[in-house]
Parts: structure tokens; sequence; C-alpha cells
């Protein structure tokens, strides 16, 4: 069987990371590319932890930096609490040894998806700048992508009330990406219905057993996650990027149902970064998205636990 080319845009982070794992561990995906963004951290960090991680998971796929800064928001606000300062929690990389690639994000994702005439499967799992540059540039980018998946927005924020932390941090490119891509949108209110106990991280340590670099990345992430999650006001126990590469992985993690849903990108608007959902149909708008409504956790769970698993037994 013929594997399905992915990519992973993202900003890491300690979920982004667990998410890469993930799919690294997928047998029937074939990671073309990580491309880093700004968000959890700045861009000079999430790029630095693409690096890491493609190294430290032993990933033969190519690293492409992205924007530093949103479209057009003037200020930044970073998830170093959630995160630790260096986006990765307490890990620290080795000297790298593998370069970035000469092309830009958007450049590497556009040539891609052509290359693999509509097979590549696009998954963004940080704010959607990167993604709005593709399509700004490329307006014909639309056609070679297979399917579009982010983790972001849902039915509430995190970040306010309304709104979800990756689409807060480039309103502005999260609408023009609604208005142009059919989207998969894993939301927070699916990614907190996933959300980990203590004891599924105790049992995601106890199989991370073993010292190559990508079972002690794991237990490291594991471990950071397991304590932070314990503090109040801390989400570590949601991992909320894993869970749209699970949806990719088994489409019987996550049900979608379509619906219209578009951004609020003005500044000032109390509902600024807001994926507005037109649950009712009020609009007269065709659906464009694919809102993940509901979750199997039992089985996102195990599929955490198998990754750790595949990573164990690589000695
Ligand atoms: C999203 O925000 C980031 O902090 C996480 O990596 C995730 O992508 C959750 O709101
Ligand atoms: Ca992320």
């Amino acid at each position: 069987m013929r594997k399905i080319p992915i990519i992973i845009d993202g900003d890491p982070g300690v979920d982004d990371s667990f998410a890469i794992a993930l799919a690294n561990s997928c047998p029937d995906f074939e990671l073309v590319a990580l491309t880093a963004v700004e968000g959890n951290v700045p861009a000079e960090k999430t790029r630095l932890n693409a690096m890491g991680l493609r190294e430290a998971l032993d990933i033969n796929c190519a690293v492409a930096y992205g924007a530093e800064l949103p479209l057009e928001k003037a200020y930044l606000s970073y998830a170093e609490k959630t995160h630790g300062e260096s986006g990765v929690g307490t890990i620290q990389w080795p000297e790298l040894k593998k370069a970035p690639d000469d092309r830009s994000a958007w450049d590497l994702i556009y040539e891609e998806a052509v290359k693999r005439k509509g097979e590549l499967v696009l998954i963004a799992i940080g704010p959607l700048t990167n993604i709005a540059l593709t399509l700004r540039k490329y307006p014909d980018f639309p056609q070679y992508l297979k399917r579009f998946y982010i983790m972001g927005g849902g039915t509430f924020g995190n970040v306010t009330k309304q709104a979800e932390f990756n689409i807060w941090v480039d309103p502005l490119a999260a609408r023009e990406v609604f208005e142009k891509l059919e989207v998969h949108m894993v939301g927070l209110n699916v990614t907190h219905a996933s959300a980990l106990t203590e004891k599924d991280f105790d049992q995601m340590i106890s199989l991370c057993k073993g010292e190559n670099s990508a079972i002690r990345l794991l237990r490291d992430l594991s471990v950071f996650s397991k304590r932070n999650s314990l503090k109040s006001g801390m989400d570590n126990h949601i991992i909320h990027d894993a869970l749209t590469v699970a949806s990719v992985m088994d489409s019987e993690v996550v049900r979608y149902e379509p619906y219209y849903v578009y951004v609020e990108d003005k500044e000032g608007m109390e509902n600024v970064g807001e994926t507005v959902i037109d649950l009712a149909g009020q609009s007269g708008n065709q659906p464009n998205c694919l809102v993940a409504m509901e979750v199997n956790q039992p089985k996102f769970v195990e599929m955490l636990m198998e990754m750790c698993r595949y990573y164990a037994t690589k000695g």
C-alpha cells in the first residue's frame, strides 16, 4: 500500500512534539516535512525544536523555516508557561547535525504538494500564518491538497472566552485559510474531552523504557506534562495537537460534522480569534469546514500508549 504523504506545520511545543512523534510512529504515513511557525515560543525556538525533534525521533524528512510574526497583529504573547522557556519542557538538544531546507515553509509546502499531485495531507498544529502565506503566494494550492486538518478553534476559547490560542495568535491568517481551504477543525471542545489522567501519564512513563533518543524524549515530555498538569491553571494534561494527528491516523477517533465557519479577525472585537460556527445554518452559506464534535478518548489514549511501545522497541 502507498503511504500517505504528510506535512506537519507547527510551533513545537510540548503537545506538538507528541503529535510529531505520533505521526512518525504511524506505518501508513510518509512524513515529508516539518515546517515551523511562530507561536508557543518565538520562531527561532520553534525552528530549533523542529530540527531537534527530527533528529531525536530519527525522522527522514525536511525541516523548513516559516513565519516569524503573524500577518498583521502588532503584538505577540507566547505560551511559555505551558511549554517551558525552550518550548519543549526540560529537553535540551544536543548539537544538531542536519541543516534546514533552503526553501521557506510556504515554498516547500506548495512544491511538495504539486509533486504529489493531490495526495498530500497537511496538518497544521500552530498559528496558521505559514498556510495563509502559501495561499497568498500560490492561489492554486488548494487543488493540490488531499485534505487539510488543524488543531485550533472549536466551540469555546482558552485565551479569551471565545478564542483558542492558535487562531488568536494570527486571526487574519486563520480567516484567510478558512475562506480558501476546506478545514477539518479539531478544536478545544474535543481536545478537552480527550484529556489524559494522572494514571495515563504514569502508564506512558512506565512504557517509555530504554535509552534511545526518542524514548528519552517521550519520557521527559510525559514527566513534564504530568507535573504541570497537576498545577492549577495548566492544561498540560490535554495533548491537543496529537489528537489531530490521531484523527488522521484513524477516522474513528474523532467524529466531524459539516458547518459553515468563519474567523472573527477584527482587533478590538470582543470575540476576535473566535471560529464562529453556523450551527443552525442561518447564514445560508455552504459548509466549508468539518467540525470535530465528538472524540473517542480511550482510543486516543491507547494510540499514545502504542506510540510509546513503538519507540521502546527501538532499544
Ligand atoms: C494549542 O495552543 C498551543 O499552545 C498548543 O500547542 C496547541 O496547538 C492549544 O490551544
Ligand atoms: Ca501547537
